[in-house]
């Protein structure tokens, strides 16, 4: 099946309602599935197939049709039913999935009617509907930005998870991972106890022909809360059935916080009413921010960025936003300080305002005097309040793995969350050294987000060896160290970047270094501080690799931040043959800085350890652009925490520069490429997934393509980097955004 599979499977859905048929007319428009029809009511595959929904229709199941992806987009009730007709057709590669609202009974259902659960089948379940049924209600466009939630068994093959990610995202759908449990209870809470409200409350307002006429004067409130219950009601009769535990437990709940509020009503309690609705709105409102950031963050997501081949030099100067990694700890310190503090120069990106508003959520005052410089009232080590509802972090894994290290001590029970990308990553990390010094972080059962930190008293020191070179790891020790007032020992396998470690040593903690072993003792409380934070060197390393490679360039970066621990791309560059010229060398927040100069210069290839892979990380991306054109073969060794960034970005790089022309491969865990020696890239359309490091080392590689380039789905570089269409415009990328 796999390469057939691969260019254009042959989708079978069964059940043509409106989920069933949607899927099926999406799939066809995204010709990414040659799409074949089923449906138990007679006439109604004649009217898809008119319609222009299906390729093929599809009578019955004997003889076997040829297929290689089953969809049972089927009532839940009648899951085992069809499972039993379909299984003589099922071959040891036939992927399986299904639409269901309920996951549990599903997996029943398969076991009941296959015996053992093959490894093709994977349940899954879109969230989202609408009220109309039936297949001439279908519509193209109801996956689109939706979630399709997966819900893979532990014999599910990775093969057929990855099939079904891509059908599904190829009709616009973000894809998340789930365990079948956590589904059901989710589901049941925030779909299936709402619409048995639904129904219940307008069968009860309906019931008697007095209740009828008031229909009549019923205004938004009442449409709002109601409009699920014109649902299909045989579907949701199914659903109650087959998830009757979890709507049970939830609506237990319920009950028991409806009564509560039925007797402060009778008994005049007003403060009980002001609690309850005041949280709620709280919650909602939280809820309204998911959304919308979810919406602008896929409007961005969807945007591509069109490059235009370079045909003159870059010239002119750019200063860089202010570093991230650094903006993330001043604020966090700021908060945790025992006065006012001034941050200047604070990056604006997505990420740090995700980190910024987590603060105030937290009871922290920050007030922004500009959107660069914020004065941050500091409550002490332990003095954050518990927020009234999760913590949103979307896409930024530095704000999650800090504040999960600062949570771990604060003496209260907190959730963090993320959006999709976030919630892939792995967390077990922080959770390992955190629980071992006494914390207690729950994590999903893949090691992810939602990370629900519970409170604790009591600490011990640590002595840890980190199993790899991150940052993020390091600093959520160290800012627990710092919260809970026990002393840590670390040793990490190369060395990642300091800044935390150097902005604790100015506020007054102890650090010792005994040769590969960092010993910190925190001190009792952090005072007030003004910092003024150094310019991105990761953003300046994009304009120091474009303007590397075309030729005649020189531009001058300004304020950048060069602390050692980040300058692993500087080191590899020189190394290459680039032109860099560090000038007016000076120290700025603690850090050093420099104004950095740089030159058109031809490159040969270099032979890159895995001792810099700590320091280089987030340049990866560059450097492969960069080795790609060079002269002669360049390795890159362990390079495997490139994995586990916002992409996996083995991946998503790889395939970019192959589509470029580029000869790059993997070996193990090393990266391989075998330079061009100075002949241009093809043109083309590459994918950075949402990925803005990813979209900026396109962006390098457009510079010297034959034929402009297409990088799909790049518009979060806008959220992480504000200043990108002015710096651009500047510097002479030829680059424009199109939606
Ligand atoms: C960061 C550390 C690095 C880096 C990320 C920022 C930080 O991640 O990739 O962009 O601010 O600590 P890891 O520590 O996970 O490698």
């Amino acid at each position: 099946m796999t390469d057939r599979v691969k260019q254009k499977p042959r989708v079978l859905i069964i059940g043509l309602g409106l989920i069933g048929a949607s899927f099926a007319k999406a799939l066809r428009l995204a010709q990414s599935a040659r799409v074949m029809g089923m449906d138990a009511h007679p006439g109604v595959a004649d009217q898809a197939l008119d319609l222009g929904i299906i390729d093929e229709k599809v009578e019955q199941l004997s003889p076997c049709p040829e297929f290689d992806v089953v969809i049972l987009a089927v009532p839940v009730l009648a899951m085992e039913t069809v499972l039993k007709q379909l299984k003589p057709c099922l071959k040891s590669d036939t992927v399986i999935s299904d639409v269901g609202s309920v996951k549990g009974s599903v997996v029943k259902a398969a076991e009941a009617a296959l015996g053992e659960l093959p490894s093709g089948f994977v349940p899954g379940h879109p969230i989202a509907g609408a009220e109309r049924s039936g297949v001439t209600a279908a519509k193209a466009d109801l996956f689109d930005r939706h979630l399709l939630i997966l819900t893979p068994l532990p014999g599910s093959s990775e093969l057929a998870i990855s099939l079904l990610t891509r059908l599904w995202q190829s009709v616009g759908a973000e894809v998340v991972r789930m365990p079948v449990q956590r589904h059901d209870e989710v589901l049941a809470a925030t779909s299936h106890l709402p619409h048995l409200l639904a129904f219940s409350l307008v069968d009860t307002l309906s019931r008697d022909s007095e209740h009828r006429e008031i229909f009549r004067y019923a205004a938004g409130g009442f449409r709002d809360f109601t409009r699920i219950a014109a649902s299909d009601p045989t579907m949701w009769h199914d659903v109650f059935l087959a998830n009757r535990d979890a709507t049970l437990a939830i609506l237990n709940r319920f009950q028991q916080d409806l009564s509560q509020l039925a007797s402060a009503i009778e008994q005049g309690d007003g403060e009980t009413l002001l609690g309850v609705f005041g949280r709620a709105k709280s919650a909602r409102d939280y809820f309204t921010q998911i959304l919308q950031s979810r919406q602008r963050i896929s409007d961005d997501v969807r945007k591509s960025l069109i490059v235009a081949p370079a045909t003159r030099a870059l010239s002119s100067w750019v200063q860089p936003p202010g570093d991230r990694s650094i903006s993330h700890r001043a604020i966090i310190l700021a908060a945790l300080s025992d006065g006012q503090c001034m941050v200047r120069g604070f990056g604006e990106g997505d990420d740090n305002r995700a980190t910024l508003e987590a603060l105030r959520k937290l009871g922290v005052s920050i007030e922004e005097e500009s959107s660069t410089q914020l004065r941050v009232q500091g409550v002490g080590l332990t003095g954050l309040k518990k927020p009234d509802s999760p913590i949103y972090l979307a896409n930024s894994a530095t704000s999650m793995r800090l504040l999960a290290g600062v949570l771990a001590a604060q003496g209260f029970d907190c959730e963090l969350m993320g959006d999709a990308s976030l919630s892939q990553r792995p967390m077990d990390r922080i959770q390992t050294p955190l629980q071992q010094m006494g914390a207690a972080l729950d994590l999903s059962a893949q090691g992810t987000a939602p990370i629900m930190v519970r409170a604790r008293a009591s600490f011990t020191s640590l002595v840890y060896r980190l199993p790899m070179a991150s940052a993020q790891v390091k600093s959520a020790i160290l800012l627990a160290s710092l919260c809970a007032g026990v002393p840590v020992r670390l040793q990490e396998p190369v060395p990642s970047r300091d800044h935390t470690e150097r902005l604790l040593a100015d506020l007054g903690c102890s650090f010792v270094r005994q040769e590969e072993e960092l010993q910190f003792e925190p001190g009792p409380s952090i005072p007030a501080f003004d910092i003024d934070i150094p310019g991105d060197f990761s953003v300046a390393a994009v304009h120091m690799a474009a303007a590397t490679l075309v030729p005649g360039s020189q531009i001058n970066l300004l304020q950048v931040g060069v602390n050692p621990t980040r300058l692993g791309f500087l080191d590899v560059l020189k190394d290459m043959g680039g032109k860099i010229a560090l000038h007016h060398q000076r120290k700025v927040g603690g850090e050093p800085v420099a104004d950095i100069q740089v030159r058109y210069a031809p490159l040969k290839a270099s032979q890159v350890s895995a001792q810099f892979s700590g320091r280089t990380i987030d340049e990866f991306p560059l450097l492969f652009v960069l080795a790609a054109l060079a002269e002669g073969q360049s390795r890159f060794s362990g390079v495997r925490e490139l994995r586990y960034k916002e992409t996996d970005r083995l991946k998503t790089m790889l395939e970019g520069l192959h589509t470029l022309g580029a000869r790059i491969e993997l070996d193990g865990d090393d990266v391989l490429i075998e330079g061009r020696a100075g002949e241009p890239f093809n043109g083309g359309i590459l994918d950075c997934a949402g990925d803005h490091r990813v979209a900026l080392a396109f962006l390098v590689a457009a510079q010297v393509a034959s034929r402009p380039v297409i990088i799909r789905h790049a518009g979060r570089l806008l959220g992480a980097y504000p200043c990108f269409t002015e710096d651009a415009a500047r510097l002479g990328y030829a680059v424009t955004i199109e939606d």
